[in-house]
Protein backbone atom coordinates (compact mmCIF):
# COMPACT_ATOMS: atom_id res chain seq x y z
CA UNK A 1 0.00 0.00 0.00
CA UNK A 2 1.41 3.48 -0.85
CA UNK A 3 2.93 5.55 2.12
CA UNK A 4 1.35 9.14 2.90
CA UNK A 5 4.12 12.19 2.03
CA UNK A 6 4.05 15.66 3.37
CA UNK A 7 2.78 17.06 -0.72
CA UNK A 8 0.12 14.59 -0.07
CA UNK A 9 -1.12 16.56 2.75
CA UNK A 10 -0.57 19.62 1.38
CA UNK A 11 -2.45 18.62 -1.71
CA UNK A 12 -5.16 17.59 0.76
CA UNK A 13 -5.29 20.92 2.55
CA UNK A 14 -6.06 22.90 -0.85
CA UNK A 15 -8.74 20.16 -1.45
CA UNK A 16 -11.04 20.01 2.27
CA UNK A 17 -10.08 23.87 2.87
CA UNK A 18 -13.77 25.05 1.64
CA UNK A 19 -15.30 22.53 2.97
CA UNK A 20 -13.54 22.00 6.55
CA UNK A 21 -12.86 24.10 9.86
CA UNK A 22 -9.82 25.15 10.23
CA UNK A 23 -10.30 24.61 14.09
CA UNK A 24 -8.97 27.26 16.49
CA UNK A 25 -5.90 26.54 18.25
CA UNK A 26 -6.59 28.29 22.04
CA UNK A 27 -3.75 28.77 24.92
CA UNK A 28 -5.73 27.87 28.21
CA UNK A 29 -4.21 29.35 31.07
CA UNK A 30 -5.94 27.30 33.55
CA UNK A 31 -4.16 23.71 31.81
CA UNK A 32 -0.93 25.51 31.20
CA UNK A 33 -0.85 26.31 35.54
CA UNK A 34 -1.83 22.78 36.12
CA UNK A 35 0.12 21.18 33.61
CA UNK A 36 3.37 23.24 34.63
CA UNK A 37 3.76 24.31 30.66
CA UNK A 38 2.02 25.85 27.99
CA UNK A 39 -0.72 24.12 26.68
CA UNK A 40 -3.05 24.86 23.57
CA UNK A 41 -5.77 23.10 23.11
CA UNK A 42 -6.91 21.79 19.78
CA UNK A 43 -10.55 22.05 19.09
CA UNK A 44 -11.39 19.68 16.63
CA UNK A 45 -14.58 18.56 18.83
CA UNK A 46 -15.78 21.94 16.96
CA UNK A 47 -15.33 20.44 13.89
CA UNK A 48 -18.17 19.52 11.09
CA UNK A 49 -19.55 16.70 12.18
CA UNK A 50 -18.44 16.75 15.75
CA UNK A 51 -14.47 15.36 15.16
CA UNK A 52 -11.38 15.32 12.71
CA UNK A 53 -12.94 12.75 10.87
CA UNK A 54 -14.44 14.97 8.26
CA UNK A 55 -10.70 16.10 7.12
CA UNK A 56 -10.23 12.27 5.73
CA UNK A 57 -13.35 11.52 5.24
CA UNK A 58 -13.66 14.95 2.08
CA UNK A 59 -9.77 14.46 0.93
CA UNK A 60 -10.86 10.64 0.19
CA UNK A 61 -13.99 11.18 -1.79
CA UNK A 62 -12.29 13.64 -3.55
CA UNK A 63 -9.55 11.24 -4.78
CA UNK A 64 -12.31 9.09 -6.06
CA UNK A 65 -12.61 8.47 -10.04
CA UNK A 66 -16.39 9.96 -11.64
CA UNK A 67 -16.96 6.16 -11.92
CA UNK A 68 -15.97 5.46 -8.08
CA UNK A 69 -18.10 8.23 -7.59
CA UNK A 70 -21.27 7.09 -9.12
CA UNK A 71 -21.09 3.77 -7.93
CA UNK A 72 -21.24 5.62 -4.45
CA UNK A 73 -19.28 4.71 -1.33
CA UNK A 74 -19.38 2.13 1.86
CA UNK A 75 -18.06 1.66 5.53
CA UNK A 76 -18.82 0.59 9.01
CA UNK A 77 -18.55 2.10 12.01
CA UNK A 78 -21.10 3.72 14.34
CA UNK A 79 -18.81 6.48 15.57
CA UNK A 80 -17.08 9.24 14.03
CA UNK A 81 -15.78 7.77 10.91
CA UNK A 82 -19.40 6.65 9.77
CA UNK A 83 -20.57 10.87 10.18
CA UNK A 84 -17.26 11.95 8.03
CA UNK A 85 -18.21 9.64 5.50
CA UNK A 86 -21.74 10.83 5.11
CA UNK A 87 -21.31 13.58 5.25
CA UNK A 88 -18.58 14.19 2.58
CA UNK A 89 -20.14 12.08 0.34
CA UNK A 90 -23.17 14.28 0.70
CA UNK A 91 -21.49 17.35 0.08
CA UNK A 92 -20.10 15.71 -2.97
CA UNK A 93 -23.76 13.84 -4.33
CA UNK A 94 -22.42 10.58 -3.52
CA UNK A 95 -24.57 7.34 -2.14
CA UNK A 96 -23.36 6.23 1.13
CA UNK A 97 -23.97 3.26 2.74
CA UNK A 98 -23.33 2.58 6.51
CA UNK A 99 -22.62 -0.46 8.15
CA UNK A 100 -23.39 -0.98 11.77
CA UNK A 101 -23.51 -3.06 14.61
CA UNK A 102 -27.25 -3.95 15.26
CA UNK A 103 -26.47 -2.70 19.21
CA UNK A 104 -25.48 0.56 17.76
CA UNK A 105 -27.27 3.54 19.93
CA UNK A 106 -30.18 5.33 18.16
CA UNK A 107 -28.72 9.02 18.47
CA UNK A 108 -25.72 7.74 16.28
CA UNK A 109 -27.64 6.17 13.56
CA UNK A 110 -29.85 8.81 13.36
CA UNK A 111 -27.22 11.27 13.49
CA UNK A 112 -25.48 9.13 10.21
CA UNK A 113 -29.01 9.36 8.73
CA UNK A 114 -29.36 13.31 8.75
CA UNK A 115 -26.16 13.55 6.46
CA UNK A 116 -27.76 11.33 4.15
CA UNK A 117 -26.09 8.05 4.62
CA UNK A 118 -28.33 4.60 4.22
CA UNK A 119 -27.66 2.61 7.12
CA UNK A 120 -27.81 -0.63 7.34
CA UNK A 121 -27.71 -2.82 10.77
CA UNK A 122 -25.59 -5.95 10.37
CA UNK A 123 -23.94 -8.40 13.25
CA UNK A 124 -23.50 -8.48 16.77
CA UNK A 125 -20.13 -6.29 16.61
CA UNK A 126 -18.27 -4.07 14.81
CA UNK A 127 -16.37 -7.10 13.23
CA UNK A 128 -19.35 -8.58 11.46
CA UNK A 129 -20.53 -5.28 10.46
CA UNK A 130 -17.05 -4.74 8.72
CA UNK A 131 -17.10 -8.07 6.91
CA UNK A 132 -20.88 -7.54 5.64
CA UNK A 133 -19.75 -3.79 4.54
CA UNK A 134 -16.86 -5.58 2.47
CA UNK A 135 -18.92 -8.18 1.07
CA UNK A 136 -21.65 -5.27 -0.36
CA UNK A 137 -18.84 -3.23 -1.54
CA UNK A 138 -17.38 -6.42 -3.93
CA UNK A 139 -20.61 -7.05 -4.96
CA UNK A 140 -22.02 -3.50 -5.84
CA UNK A 141 -18.34 -1.82 -6.39
CA UNK A 142 -18.96 0.47 -3.87
CA UNK A 143 -15.51 2.26 -2.97
CA UNK A 144 -14.65 1.00 0.74
CA UNK A 145 -13.91 4.19 3.02
CA UNK A 146 -11.09 2.16 5.60
CA UNK A 147 -11.02 4.61 8.77
CA UNK A 148 -7.48 5.09 9.20
CA UNK A 149 -5.65 2.40 6.67
CA UNK A 150 -5.78 4.45 3.49
CA UNK A 151 -3.49 7.12 2.35
CA UNK A 152 -5.76 9.72 1.28
CA UNK A 153 -7.79 9.10 4.97
CA UNK A 154 -4.37 9.90 6.63
CA UNK A 155 -3.37 13.15 4.39
CA UNK A 156 -7.02 14.32 5.15
CA UNK A 157 -5.88 13.74 8.77
CA UNK A 158 -2.87 14.99 8.57
CA UNK A 159 -4.16 18.62 7.52
CA UNK A 160 -4.60 19.47 11.07
CA UNK A 161 -0.33 18.98 11.49
CA UNK A 162 -0.14 21.85 9.57
CA UNK A 163 -2.86 24.21 11.10
CA UNK A 164 -0.97 23.51 14.38
CA UNK A 165 2.40 24.39 12.88
CA UNK A 166 0.18 27.43 11.51
CA UNK A 167 -1.20 28.75 14.05
CA UNK A 168 1.75 28.17 16.48
CA UNK A 169 5.19 27.53 14.70
CA UNK A 170 7.48 26.94 17.51
CA UNK A 171 5.27 23.90 18.87
CA UNK A 172 7.52 21.60 21.16
CA UNK A 173 4.70 18.75 21.80
CA UNK A 174 1.88 17.26 20.46
CA UNK A 175 -0.55 14.65 22.13
CA UNK A 176 -3.33 12.82 20.02
CA UNK A 177 -5.81 10.11 21.04
CA UNK A 178 -4.57 7.05 19.01
CA UNK A 179 -7.34 4.11 17.80
CA UNK A 180 -5.82 2.75 14.22
CA UNK A 181 -3.56 5.76 13.86
CA UNK A 182 -4.65 7.44 11.08
CA UNK A 183 -4.76 10.74 12.76
CA UNK A 184 -1.63 10.59 14.65
CA UNK A 185 0.58 8.86 11.63
CA UNK A 186 -0.85 11.97 9.81
CA UNK A 187 -0.02 14.74 12.01
CA UNK A 188 3.54 13.31 12.77
CA UNK A 189 3.97 13.27 8.82
CA UNK A 190 3.17 16.68 8.49
CA UNK A 191 4.62 18.18 11.78
CA UNK A 192 8.10 15.83 11.88
CA UNK A 193 8.78 16.96 8.31
CA UNK A 194 8.55 20.94 8.76
CA UNK A 195 9.64 20.94 12.47
CA UNK A 196 11.62 17.58 13.93
CA UNK A 197 12.47 18.14 17.08
CA UNK A 198 8.68 18.75 17.71
CA UNK A 199 7.57 15.11 19.94
CA UNK A 200 5.08 13.38 18.68
CA UNK A 201 2.76 11.73 21.87
CA UNK A 202 0.00 8.98 21.28
CA UNK A 203 -2.67 7.96 23.66
CA UNK A 204 -4.82 4.85 24.38
CA UNK A 205 -7.20 4.34 27.06
CA UNK A 206 -5.25 1.65 28.90
CA UNK A 207 -8.24 -0.83 28.88
CA UNK A 208 -7.61 -1.04 25.05
CA UNK A 209 -3.99 -0.93 24.85
CA UNK A 210 -3.03 -2.07 21.50
CA UNK A 211 -0.93 0.19 19.55
CA UNK A 212 0.69 1.04 23.22
CA UNK A 213 1.66 -2.56 23.68
CA UNK A 214 3.14 -2.69 20.36
CA UNK A 215 4.90 0.34 21.18
CA UNK A 216 6.58 -1.00 24.14
CA UNK A 217 7.35 -4.47 23.09
CA UNK A 218 7.98 -3.30 19.35
CA UNK A 219 5.63 -5.92 17.82
CA UNK A 220 2.57 -6.62 17.87
CA UNK A 221 1.09 -8.69 20.36
CA UNK A 222 -2.24 -10.34 19.45
CA UNK A 223 -3.09 -11.77 22.95
CA UNK A 224 -3.52 -7.77 24.15
CA UNK A 225 -6.58 -7.82 26.69
CA UNK A 226 -9.55 -5.47 26.24
CA UNK A 227 -12.00 -4.00 28.27
CA UNK A 228 -15.06 -1.70 27.35
CA UNK A 229 -14.12 1.69 27.69
CA UNK A 230 -15.55 5.44 27.77
CA UNK A 231 -13.14 6.73 24.72
CA UNK A 232 -15.06 4.16 22.14
CA UNK A 233 -13.29 6.29 19.44
CA UNK A 234 -10.29 4.84 20.85
CA UNK A 235 -11.33 1.21 21.32
CA UNK A 236 -9.83 -0.38 18.14
CA UNK A 237 -8.49 -3.86 19.25
CA UNK A 238 -6.39 -5.41 16.86
CA UNK A 239 -3.65 -2.95 15.86
CA UNK A 240 -2.78 -2.88 11.98
CA UNK A 241 1.20 -4.21 11.10
CA UNK A 242 0.88 -1.50 8.02
CA UNK A 243 0.29 1.46 10.25
CA UNK A 244 2.71 0.20 12.96
CA UNK A 245 5.77 -0.56 10.07
CA UNK A 246 5.04 2.71 8.07
CA UNK A 247 4.05 5.36 10.85
CA UNK A 248 3.75 4.78 14.30
CA UNK A 249 7.06 2.66 15.17
CA UNK A 250 8.84 5.53 12.79
CA UNK A 251 6.96 8.81 13.93
CA UNK A 252 6.00 8.39 17.28
CA UNK A 253 7.76 9.78 20.45
CA UNK A 254 5.98 7.72 22.63
CA UNK A 255 2.67 5.95 23.50
CA UNK A 256 1.43 6.47 27.32
CA UNK A 257 -2.31 4.83 28.26
CA UNK A 258 -4.66 6.40 30.46
CA UNK A 259 -7.18 5.12 32.49
CA UNK A 260 -11.15 5.62 32.68
CA UNK A 261 -11.36 8.03 36.08
CA UNK A 262 -8.28 10.10 34.47
CA UNK A 263 -10.39 10.18 30.99
CA UNK A 264 -13.47 11.46 32.72
CA UNK A 265 -11.70 13.79 35.28
CA UNK A 266 -10.13 15.44 32.09
CA UNK A 267 -13.71 15.39 29.93
CA UNK A 268 -14.97 17.49 33.34
CA UNK A 269 -11.97 19.53 33.46
CA UNK A 270 -12.72 20.65 29.55
CA UNK A 271 -16.07 21.44 30.32
CA UNK A 272 -15.57 23.60 33.86
CA UNK A 273 -12.03 25.38 32.33
CA UNK A 274 -12.35 25.50 28.92
CA UNK A 275 -16.21 25.26 28.22
CA UNK A 276 -15.37 22.56 25.57
CA UNK A 277 -17.48 19.19 25.37
CA UNK A 278 -15.10 16.67 24.42
CA UNK A 279 -15.93 12.97 24.42
CA UNK A 280 -14.19 10.28 25.98
CA UNK A 281 -11.28 10.01 22.92
CA UNK A 282 -10.68 13.08 22.68
CA UNK A 283 -10.28 14.49 26.48
CA UNK A 284 -7.59 11.47 26.58
CA UNK A 285 -4.24 13.27 25.12
CA UNK A 286 -5.64 15.89 27.84
CA UNK A 287 -5.77 13.14 30.68
CA UNK A 288 -2.37 11.78 29.50
CA UNK A 289 -1.28 15.46 30.19
CA UNK A 290 -3.23 16.12 33.49
CA UNK A 291 -1.33 12.52 34.42
CA UNK A 292 2.02 14.51 34.07
CA UNK A 293 2.97 10.59 32.09
CA UNK A 294 4.86 12.61 28.88
CA UNK A 295 7.57 14.70 29.17
CA UNK A 296 6.60 17.78 27.81
CA UNK A 297 8.07 20.80 26.17
CA UNK A 298 7.08 24.49 26.50
CA UNK A 299 4.94 24.70 24.16
CA UNK A 300 2.17 21.62 23.87
CA UNK A 301 -0.53 21.12 22.15
CA UNK A 302 -3.34 18.56 22.65
CA UNK A 303 -5.79 17.35 20.50
CA UNK A 304 -9.12 17.03 21.50
CA UNK A 305 -10.13 15.23 18.68
CA UNK A 306 -13.96 14.85 19.00
CA UNK A 307 -16.90 15.81 20.70
CA UNK A 308 -19.74 13.47 20.46
CA UNK A 309 -20.32 12.16 23.47
CA UNK A 310 -23.50 10.88 24.95
CA UNK A 311 -25.63 13.35 27.29
CA UNK A 312 -26.40 10.47 29.53
CA UNK A 313 -22.50 9.64 29.90
CA UNK A 314 -22.07 13.38 30.65
CA UNK A 315 -24.42 13.31 33.90
CA UNK A 316 -22.73 10.17 35.02
CA UNK A 317 -19.15 11.42 34.27
CA UNK A 318 -20.03 15.25 35.58
CA UNK A 319 -21.52 12.96 39.04
CA UNK A 320 -18.78 10.78 39.54
CA UNK A 321 -15.85 14.01 38.63
CA UNK A 322 -17.23 16.13 41.09
CA UNK A 323 -17.56 12.94 43.66
CA UNK A 324 -13.80 12.38 43.57
CA UNK A 325 -12.90 16.39 44.14
CA UNK A 326 -15.44 16.25 47.08
CA UNK A 327 -18.16 18.63 45.43
CA UNK A 328 -21.07 16.23 45.63
CA UNK A 329 -21.02 13.41 48.57
CA UNK A 330 -23.84 10.98 49.62
CA UNK A 331 -24.65 10.43 53.41
CA UNK A 332 -26.58 7.60 54.84
CA UNK A 333 -27.66 8.30 58.68
CA UNK A 334 -29.37 6.65 61.30
CA UNK A 335 -31.13 8.64 63.60
CA UNK A 336 -34.49 8.28 65.62
CA UNK A 337 -37.58 8.09 64.42
CA UNK A 338 -38.84 11.26 66.40
CA UNK A 339 -40.64 14.58 65.07
CA UNK A 340 -38.31 17.18 64.47
CA UNK A 341 -34.97 15.11 63.74
CA UNK A 342 -35.36 15.53 60.00
CA UNK A 343 -35.18 19.66 60.81
CA UNK A 344 -32.62 19.52 62.97
CA UNK A 345 -29.90 17.63 60.53
CA UNK A 346 -31.01 20.35 57.33
CA UNK A 347 -30.27 22.86 60.11
CA UNK A 348 -26.79 21.65 60.61
CA UNK A 349 -26.35 21.12 57.11
CA UNK A 350 -27.45 24.92 56.18
CA UNK A 351 -25.04 26.27 59.06
CA UNK A 352 -21.90 24.40 57.20
CA UNK A 353 -23.32 25.56 53.91
CA UNK A 354 -23.74 22.22 52.54
CA UNK A 355 -26.71 22.62 49.74
CA UNK A 356 -29.19 19.66 50.41
CA UNK A 357 -29.93 18.12 46.64
CA UNK A 358 -31.60 15.16 47.27
CA UNK A 359 -32.99 13.61 50.89
CA UNK A 360 -34.94 10.43 51.41
CA UNK A 361 -36.09 8.56 54.52
CA UNK A 362 -36.25 4.96 54.84
CA UNK A 363 -38.04 3.67 57.58
CA UNK A 364 -37.99 0.02 56.63
CA UNK A 365 -34.72 -0.94 55.83
CA UNK A 366 -33.65 -4.19 57.29
CA UNK A 367 -30.99 -2.93 59.06
CA UNK A 368 -32.95 -0.16 61.02
CA UNK A 369 -34.12 -0.55 64.39
CA UNK A 370 -37.84 -0.37 64.58
CA UNK A 371 -37.66 3.27 66.32
CA UNK A 372 -35.11 4.55 64.32
CA UNK A 373 -35.17 5.67 60.48
CA UNK A 374 -32.40 6.00 57.70
CA UNK A 375 -31.52 9.02 56.05
CA UNK A 376 -29.87 9.41 52.53
CA UNK A 377 -28.86 12.67 51.78
CA UNK A 378 -27.15 14.22 48.20
CA UNK A 379 -25.22 17.03 49.26
CA UNK A 380 -23.24 19.80 47.72
CA UNK A 381 -19.92 20.04 49.12
CA UNK A 382 -16.86 22.15 48.45
CA UNK A 383 -14.29 20.06 49.02
CA UNK A 384 -13.07 16.64 50.78
CA UNK A 385 -12.36 18.51 54.03
CA UNK A 386 -15.90 19.96 53.96
CA UNK A 387 -16.91 16.42 53.89
CA UNK A 388 -15.34 15.66 56.69
CA UNK A 389 -16.41 18.59 58.79
CA UNK A 390 -20.31 17.38 58.09
CA UNK A 391 -19.61 14.34 59.26
CA UNK A 392 -18.08 15.43 62.40
CA UNK A 393 -20.76 17.65 63.59
CA UNK A 394 -23.25 15.07 62.80
CA UNK A 395 -21.46 12.59 64.56
CA UNK A 396 -21.46 15.41 67.74
CA UNK A 397 -25.11 15.46 67.32
CA UNK A 398 -25.72 11.55 67.62
CA UNK A 399 -26.10 10.53 64.44
CA UNK A 400 -25.04 7.54 63.13
CA UNK A 401 -22.90 7.83 60.20
CA UNK A 402 -22.93 4.28 57.79
CA UNK A 403 -20.11 3.84 56.11
CA UNK A 404 -20.25 3.36 52.61
C1 LIG B 1 -12.73 11.25 18.71
C2 LIG B 1 -11.70 10.35 18.13
N1 LIG B 1 -10.42 10.55 18.47
C3 LIG B 1 -9.44 9.77 17.99
C4 LIG B 1 -9.71 8.74 17.13
C5 LIG B 1 -8.57 7.88 16.65
O1 LIG B 1 -8.32 8.02 15.28
P1 LIG B 1 -7.46 6.93 14.55
O2 LIG B 1 -8.28 5.68 14.47
O3 LIG B 1 -7.17 7.50 13.22
O4 LIG B 1 -6.25 6.72 15.38
C6 LIG B 1 -11.03 8.49 16.72
C7 LIG B 1 -11.35 7.41 15.80
O5 LIG B 1 -12.49 7.17 15.46
C8 LIG B 1 -12.06 9.32 17.25
O6 LIG B 1 -13.34 9.13 16.92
Amino acid sequence: MRTTSLSDIQKAREIIRTEVHNTSVDYSRSFSRTAGTDIFLKKENEQRTGSFKIRGAINKMHCLSAAEKAKGVIACSAGNHAQGVALSAQLSKVKSIIVMPESAPLVKVEATKDYGAEIILKGQIYDEAAEHARTLSKQHGYTFFHPFEDPDVIAGQGTLGLEILEQIPDMDSVVVPIGGGGLISGIAIAIKALRPKCKIYGVQASRVPSMASAFTNKKILTDVACLPTIADGIAVKRPSQHMYDNYISKLIDDVVTVGEDEIAEAIVLLMERSKAVVEGAGASSMAAVLSRKLSLGKKTCVVLSGGNIDMNLVEKVIDRGLSRHGRITRLSVIVGDVPGTLNKLTGCLADLRANVLQVSHDRIDQGVALMETRIDFTLETNSPAHIETIKTALTKMGVRLLEK
